[in-house]
């Protein structure tokens, strides 16, 4: 069995595991603040995070604002975006009195936490890292110190409040195995600090962009949260389908046409077959309608939400001030009981 697979079995075994004893559970996850969420992460990621919070998990999600520059030059507009991410992480029903929203730059011990954990991995297992080479290899540019070592910050974004389960995409398990030996190592040369964080892999399938290639914002093929009804039906509008009538699902010889109904199979709770056979011959025309209906009304509450809560900046400022708070607290802590073990205490 491929690693792949033994983390799928186990996590179909944590998801039980989560349902009865939702206390044992600490979630962190998170991520860049590169742009606007759109579609891919509301199914990928936040609905998960929703669910699990309403399971009663403790959860915490990082704004990950010194992982923007791991790949690329300058921050970007870093506060609008993470501004943006917050008002999607509210409106998509996260409690912000329950789970811990911060950013990477307002928590000094947790980056703090890179120097001990750098010693415990060598470059030759930081150059092994597939996601990373992967990255690079799309950023076009050279391999920086920070790109190549953040899967070491990462650990201590998951380690400084002792996460025990992240919810992750496939393209994030090395990350998480490095966490693990990370913790590991601490834990045996010092004493025991850290647990070994589990991954848990969600259910969802994947969400593609418009053209069929991945939903990313650089592609310009993603449906974001914040676009209104307008918008979204002027984007749906102009993916490219084809003359073919008869609508069928076929990823590859019609990556529009189906991107179009796995789009809107999400939003219906149907899959792409039955809606292809309900479209029938009714061609782009039709299929992009029931599309556009499908995510509009899908999204009018978050929407709606999202509308009111950006209203009032107040809000955002308080949950990261809020956030910011608590996640020092324990980082801080945690920093303490590394101090501790390390013997590094004065
Ligand atoms: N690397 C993640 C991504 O690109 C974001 C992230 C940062 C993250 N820190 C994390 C995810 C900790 C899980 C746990 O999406």
């Amino acid at each position: 069995m491929d690693s792949f697979s033994a983390t799928r079995e186990r996590s179909d075994e944590l998801h039980a595991a989560i349902t009865a004893h939702p206390e044992k559970f600490r979630v962190l996850t998170g991520e860049r603040p590169t742009g606007a969420l759109h579609l891919g992460h509301y199914f990928g990621t936040i609905s998960e995070r929703v669910r699990l919070q309403r399971l009663g998990v403790g959860l915490f999600v990082i704004l990950a604002d010194y992982q923007v520059i791991t790949d690329r030059d300058g921050i970007g507009p870093v506060r609008e975006n993470v501004y943006n991410a917050v008002l999607d992480y509210l409106a998509a029903g996260i409690d912000p009195s329950r789970a811990t929203i911060f950013t990477h730059s307002a928590v000094p011990a947790l980056n703090q936490l890179m120097l001990p954990f750098l010693s415990l991995v060598t470059e030759a297992e930081l150059h092994r890292n597939p996601t990373v080479k992967t990255e690079e290899a799309a950023s076009g540019r050279a391999l920086s110190g920070l790109l190549l070592t953040y899967p070491v910050h990462q650990a201590a974004d998951i380690l400084f409040c002792k996460g025990n389960l992240v919810p992750v995409g496939k393209d994030q398990l090395p990350h998480l195995e490095q966490t693990r030996v990370i913790a590991r190592r601490f834990n045996e040369l010092y004493a025991p600090v850290f647990p070994e964080p589990q991954a848990l892999l969600t259910a969802t399938p994947h969400v593609p962009g418009l053209d069929g290639r991945k939903m990313s914002k650089s592609y310009g093929n993603a449906i974001q949260l914040r676009m209104t009804a307008d918008e979204t039906a002027a984007i749906i509008k102009r993916t490219a389908t084809d003359s073919e009538r008869r609508i069928t699902f076929d990823p590859d010889a019609r990556p529009g046409v189906s991107a179009l109904l796995t789009t809107a199979a999400l939003c219906l709770g149907s899959d792409e077959t039955t809606l292809a056979e309900q479209i029938g011959d009714g061609g782009g025309a039709g299929l992009k309608k029931l599309a556009t209906d499908a995510v509009n009304e899908f999204f009018a509450r978050h929407r709606a939400r999202r509308t009111e809560l950006a209203a009032n900046p107040d809000i955002v400022k308080s949950v990261l001030r809020e956030g910011n708070r608590r996640a020092n607290e324990i980082a801080e802590a945690t920093l303490d009981e590394v101090r501790v073990a390390m013997g590094t205490v004065y």
